[in-house]
């Protein structure tokens, strides 16, 4: 099938000077967007994309460690211990773009997004197990 050069290209949502990432954009149950951009045994990095007062719940990465930048906009992230079988918050802070967080093997903590396409940039030494369903 023959098509001339001089018809209209198709419309896309991409405004000139935008990369349109191959990567998809996945829809987490909690709200927020991610989307994977390695995996394999031994590391892992995906971003994420959250709406205003988005949260990804307290959450345990099993044995992973893990490190966070704040591409854009601003994080709370907070930080639990368990006590009397309760989870209590240990510690709380705002993170805006440029700064990094970490958490430890089998650390609780919550990430929230204070602003709305707030991005974050996220590692996982060792790769998360499958078990774990949320960032
Ligand atoms: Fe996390």
């Amino acid at each position: 099938m023959f098509i001339s050069p001089s018809l209209p290209r198709p419309k896309t949502t991409t405004k000139p000077g935008q990369q349109r990432s191959r990567l998809p954009l996945i829809e987490h149950p909690f709200g927020y967007v991610y989307r994977s951009i390695w995996h394999n045994h031994f590391w892992e990095m995906l971003s994420i994309i959250w709406g205003d007062r988005q949260t990804s719940k307290p959450h345990c990465h099993q044995i992973s460690f893990n490190l966070t930048r704040v591409q854009s906009g601003r994080i709370l992230e907070r930080k639990y211990r368990i006590s009397g079988g309760q989870l209590v918050v240990a510690s709380e802070q705002v993170l805006t773009a440029g700064q990094w967080t970490w958490t430890l093997p089998f650390q609780v903590h919550e990430l929230i997004g204070l602003s709305d396409r707030s991005q974050t940039l996220h590692f996982y030494f060792p790769s998360r197990k499958s078990t774990v369903h949320h960032p």
